[in-house]
């Protein structure tokens, strides 16, 4: 069996320990990979003077698959910038996925499977803006394109259809976006005549918001815009369990990186309070994406399992630190 080659990011605060307890996972999961590793965000910044350093854009161009943790991103130092963001654009990571589903859990609302496809490119953060009339006028502007929504559609449809899913949800806003949500719209009629086996629904995204909390149900693939779906999505989260089981994919052509939605979260740093079970479950995505299905349903399956049995972690209501929790879901796999 040929060997998948894995980059791990780290990056600051609980990144390093909830990326040490992944590949605890994946060991246990005898999955043939190679791992190279690589230093991103404020701690590359401090050591090496950029949060993004060259080697490590290295690491992720020759690696299968990227599983990142978390960087911390200080407001106010001059020409900082975001390192994660700076990935997602240099390696056209042009789908953000995120899988929102129940877990046996009081905090997540039952028979809710649904996964959201952003576009994560362009739009609202197109990063066109600019400031007039001594400072009184603000302008950013939204773009949209044929190509990427082309792209993040054909996306969607195609995950669904490999989810075994009968229906899409394109959610815009084209009463009053009628230039940019109208073009998205159009694309979408046109791609999803080449689907006919899938059901294309149409939402308002203000419906689409307000749905979401009456009958999450309803939704199987919602795929939408970058600045509409980076809100329903953590939206979407908060409906099972919150930041400590939310995951997420950014897929691009040729690579993909896999991450935890939260971020560094330096008040948790260093006491081995983090939740792993968000990067776990983000390394069942990777799996996924790398041609492993079966290791990829084993370790969903454990994670659930510890969490219907309680061996959690303080957010989840247990008592188990970091390395328990993993120690939980090793036993359980
Ligand atoms: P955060 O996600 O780090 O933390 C928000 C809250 O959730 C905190 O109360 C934290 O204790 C809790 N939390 C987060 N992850 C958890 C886990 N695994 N287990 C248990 N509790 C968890 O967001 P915050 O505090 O707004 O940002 C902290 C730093 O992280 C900032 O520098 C921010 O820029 C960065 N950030 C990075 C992201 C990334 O790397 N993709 C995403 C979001 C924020
Ligand atoms: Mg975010």
């Amino acid at each position: 069996m040929s060997k998948h080659r894995i980059c791990l990011l780290p990056g600051d605060g609980i990144g390093p320990e909830v990326i040490g307890q992944a590949r605890r996972v994946l060991d246990a999961l005898q999955i043939p990979a190679d791992f190279t590793q690589g230093e991103i965000g404020y701690g590359a910044y401090q050591r090496l003077g950029t949060p993004l350093p060259e080697g490590t854009l290295e690491e992720v161009r020759r690696a299968d698959a990227v599983l990142f943790g978390a960087v911390t991103t200080p407001p106010n130092i001059p020409g900082y910038f975001s390192a994660i963001i700076r990935l997602r654009q240099t390696f056209d990571l042009y789908a953000n996925v995120r899988p929102c589903r129940s877990i046996p859990h009081s905090s997540s609302r039952p028979e809710i499977n649904l996964v959201i496809v952003r576009e994560n490119t362009e739009d609202l953060y197109s990063g066109i803006e600019h400031v007039e009339d001594g400072g009184n006028r603000a302008i950013s502007e939204m773009v949209i394109t044929r190509k990427a929504s082309e792209k993040i559609l054909n996306k969607a449809f195609t995950l669904a259809r490999d989810l075994h899913f009968h229906k899409v949800t394109v959610v815009h806003k084209a009463n009053v976006l009628r230039a940019t949500c109208g073009l998205f719209l159009r694309v979408a009629l046109e791609v999803a005549e080449q689907y006919p086996d899938l059901e294309m629904q149409e939402m308002l995204v203000d419906t689409c918001a307000m749905e979401l909390i009456r009958d999450p149900g309803q939704f199987q693939v919602i795929v939408t815009t970058n600045l509409f779906g980076d809100i329903l999505s953590d939206e979407a989260s908060m409906l099972v369990g919150g930041l400590g089981v939310a995951c997420s994919g950014n897929i691009g052509e040729r690579t993909a990186i896999f991450e935890p939605v939260h971020g560094s979260a330096p008040k948790l740093a260093g006491q081995h309070k983090a939740n792993p079970l968000a990067t776990f479950l983000s390394t069942a995505m990777m799996l996924d994406f790398l041609g492993e299905p079966e290791p990829a349903r084993r370790l969903e399956r454990a994670v659930n399992e510890t969490i219907r049995r309680g061996l959690v972690t303080e957010d989840l209501g247990g008592h188990f630190s970091t390395e328990e929790a993993t120690s939980a879901v090793l036993d359980l796999l």
